[in-house]
């Protein structure tokens, strides 16, 4: 009997830097509708992971690459296309509303959301869930769970 194979994948960055380029190489196997969730505290290294997922996928370089903490949704779209969202400070289904998100999953995309516990987004897309935990001032560890094998 076949089962579904769970890849799952640990890693420890000691820099900013190092986040960026792990982002970067997760960002060069990801494919448009994918859905990316990031998990993780306030600091945790979202955004920086992001900056690197979005430059790997080709759509923005990393410097342009800031977080959607206010403005809730970047666009990066040269190459391909992504989608940045910060939830946040998404309180109900009317602000998750204004996002107009319901287009942006119809189109060919990569969304990558932060605080997604904030609000369930229900899409058929699959997702890459990645957590990010605060070690020490420069240390983070970055747990991927890839259970639809989108990175593979
Ligand atoms: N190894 C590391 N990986 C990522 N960021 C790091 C690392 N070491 C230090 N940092 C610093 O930690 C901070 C991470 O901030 P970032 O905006 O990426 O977090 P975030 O998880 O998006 O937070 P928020 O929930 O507020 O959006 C940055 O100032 C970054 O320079
Ligand atoms: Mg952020």
């Amino acid at each position: 009997m076949r089962r579904p194979t769970v890849a799952s994948i640990e890693l420890t960055t000691h820099s900013s830097e190092e986040t960026i380029a792990r982002g970067r190489e997760i960002g060069a196997r990801l494919k448009p509708r994918v859905l990316v969730l990031l998990s993780g505290d306030l600091g945790a290294g979202k955004t920086t992971l992001t900056k690197g997922i979005v430059s790997g996928i080709g759509a923005a370089t990393e410097d342009e690459v800031t977080s959607p903490t206010f403005t809730l949704v970047h666009r990066y779209d040269h190459e391909a296309r992504v989608y940045h969202v910060d939830l946040y400070r998404i309180s109900g289904l009317h602000d998750l509303e204004t996002l107009g998100l319901e287009d942006v999953f119809s189109e060919d995309a990569v969304v990558i959301v932060e605080w997604p516990e904030r609000f369930a987004l229900r899409v058929d897309w699959p997702v890459v869930r990645i957590q990010l935990e605060h070690v020490a001032e420069d240390t983070r560890r970055i747990s991927i769970v890839d259970d639809e094998n989108v990175l593979r």
